[in-house]
């Protein structure tokens, strides 16, 4: 498939729509909220590919609630996972002792996500917990448990909704796949 241009970028197929997306993290907040009543939570955005989810989520989750973000990168333009995660920008106040929820966009291989658990768990959080509103499970290479799956797909690649393909796409509001 041809890298997307400004000149070249088409709308996306609809995969999952902005309402069933927005019912669906409004129950996996509900959840959340219900699973650590009278907790505190660090909840942890993976830029940048999260940051639309993350915005919406929290505001459902009914909790003492901190923000942090962590940044990885793994795909440069490509479409497949070049299997090496790099940690670009990293969380800034001591996860000692706290409940810490980790907010993915997309679990593909599950590289990034084993490798962030690693990272965070060397800094001893009372607990961590994982949750990425999109979940591909036949592409899974890795042991890893997602606690909150807001949808599973298949293994076509999505944009939308915080996904990119080469950092376009991010904006449109909805979960759709490009031709070919
Ligand atoms: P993993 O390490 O293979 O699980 O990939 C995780 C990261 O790859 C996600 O956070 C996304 O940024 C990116 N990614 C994986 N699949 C897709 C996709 O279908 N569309 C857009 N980005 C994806
Ligand atoms: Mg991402």
């Amino acid at each position: 498939m041809t890298v997307p241009t400004k000149d070249n970028l088409e709308t996306p197929k609809i995969m999952l729509d902005a309402q069933t997306i927005k019912n669906r993290v409004q129950e996996m907040g509900k959840q959340i909220s219900k699973d650590y009543a009278g907790e505190e939570i660090i909840a942890i955005c993976i830029l940048k590919g999260s940051v639309v989810f993350f915005s919406d989520i929290i505001r459902e989750i009914n909790l003492p609630l901190k923000c942090e973000f962590l940044a990885t990168s793994s795909y440069g333009d490509d479409k497949t996972t070049s299997g090496e995660v790099k940690l670009t920008m990293d969380t800034k106040f001591p996860l000692e002792d706290k409940h810490v929820v980790v907010f993915e966009d997309i679990v593909d291989s599950g590289l990034t996500l084993s490798y962030i658990v690693r990272l965070l768990q060397a800094r001893k959080p009372k607990s961590i917990k994982l949750c990425s509103l999109l979940f591909k499970p036949e592409s899974l290479r890795t042991e890893l448990k997602v606690d909150y799956v807001g949808f599973e797909i298949g293994n076509e690649f999505v944009v939308g909704f915080g996904l990119d393909y080469a950092g376009f796409y991010r904006n449109v509001p909805y979960v759709g796949v490009l031709s070919a």
